[in-house]
């Protein structure tokens, strides 16, 4: 039975681990010059985890334009307190576009700073610039946002060609995304459920399903709740490990269908 156990996950590992490969491939192709913004009316549930997890596997610079601590440069071991220059800031104040930071198991980064909270430009010439960077790098781009309402985050809203909301199955999350989904009638939106539990809220899912359907949104595949996802501690993506264990196999799986999904909306 063991046996049998770790030779299927065995086999699932090289399976996905080629899936990610393909992924990653159709991703730097499909794309180039395309700009995913995730973003969410509801605070902490999950944008920055699917960001920075969508941004490797499509290949795509993972633009942050959040300024707190929570952000993904953080959680990917960037403190901008050891840096005297601050590419994001330097490239509003030139025009030229800010070289992404590379590093292993990690996507290729434009780190956030806090001065960007006083700095962000105004959403048109924000949105303009997005797009242009994308341009230049001939790359996507994945836009992680502030929470909240601000002028970098309707800028990113601005530039996208698909709008990635990672969505709770809760009330108030649900009456948030309702308002969010009012103000940006006409974008393209693809809906996440996220932090699913094992058996799904009924009338919640109902409720989505409406929403989408009066909306005329897309819901892609779901993300189960993941306990050890809040005090994961490694400084790396999940998806970018060399290979994938018992616990991350599950969270991998479910992500590729997501960017699968993002890959076919936004291309
Ligand atoms: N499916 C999930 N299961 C369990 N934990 C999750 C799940 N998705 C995200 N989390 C965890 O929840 C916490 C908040 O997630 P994250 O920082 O991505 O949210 P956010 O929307 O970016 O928050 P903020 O609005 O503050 O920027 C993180 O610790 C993250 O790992
Ligand atoms: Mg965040």
């Amino acid at each position: 039975m063991t046996d049998m156990t770790t030779t299927s996950s065995l086999a699932e590992q090289d399976q996905l681990l080629e899936l990610v490969r393909l992924l990653r491939e159709k991703g730097a192709h499909r794309l180039a010059r395309k700009v995913i913004t995730v973003m969410s009316a509801k605070g902490g549930i999950g944008k920055t985890f699917l960001a920075m997890e969508l941004a490797w596997l499509l290949a795509a610079v993972l633009l942050d334009l959040d300024w707190d601590d929570g952000n993904a440069s953080r959680a990917l071991g960037h403190h901008h307190d050891r840096f005297t220059r601050v590419p994001l800031l330097d490239a509003l104040e030139t025009g030229k576009a800010p070289r992404p930071k590379r590093s292993s198991h990690r996507p290729d980064l434009v780190p956030c700073h806090p001065d960007f909270a006083v700095n962000q430009p105004e959403p048109e010439p924000l949105a303009k610039l997005i797009t242009g960077w994308s341009q230049e790098w001939d790359r996507g781009v994945v836009a992680d946002t502030h929470p909240g309402g601000s002028d970098s985050t309707l800028g990113a809203v601005g530039a996208a060609d698909l709008i990635v909301m990672p969505v709770v199955l809760g009330t108030r999350e649900l009456n948030a995304l309702e308002g969010a989904l009012k103000e940006l009638v006409g974008y393209p939106i693809l809906l996440v459920p996220n932090w699913i539990p094992p058996t799904p809220p009924a009338a919640e899912r109902k409720r989505l399903r409406e929403l989408a359907d009066t909306y005329g949104v897309a819901v892609g595949p779901m993300i189960s709740t993941y306990s050890w996802l809040r005090t994961r501690k490694l400084r790396t993506v999940i998806t970018a490990a060399p290979t994938y264990s018992k616990r991350t196999l599950p969270v991998v799986r479910e992500l590729t269908a997501v960017a699968g999904a993002v890959l076919d909306h936004a291309a």
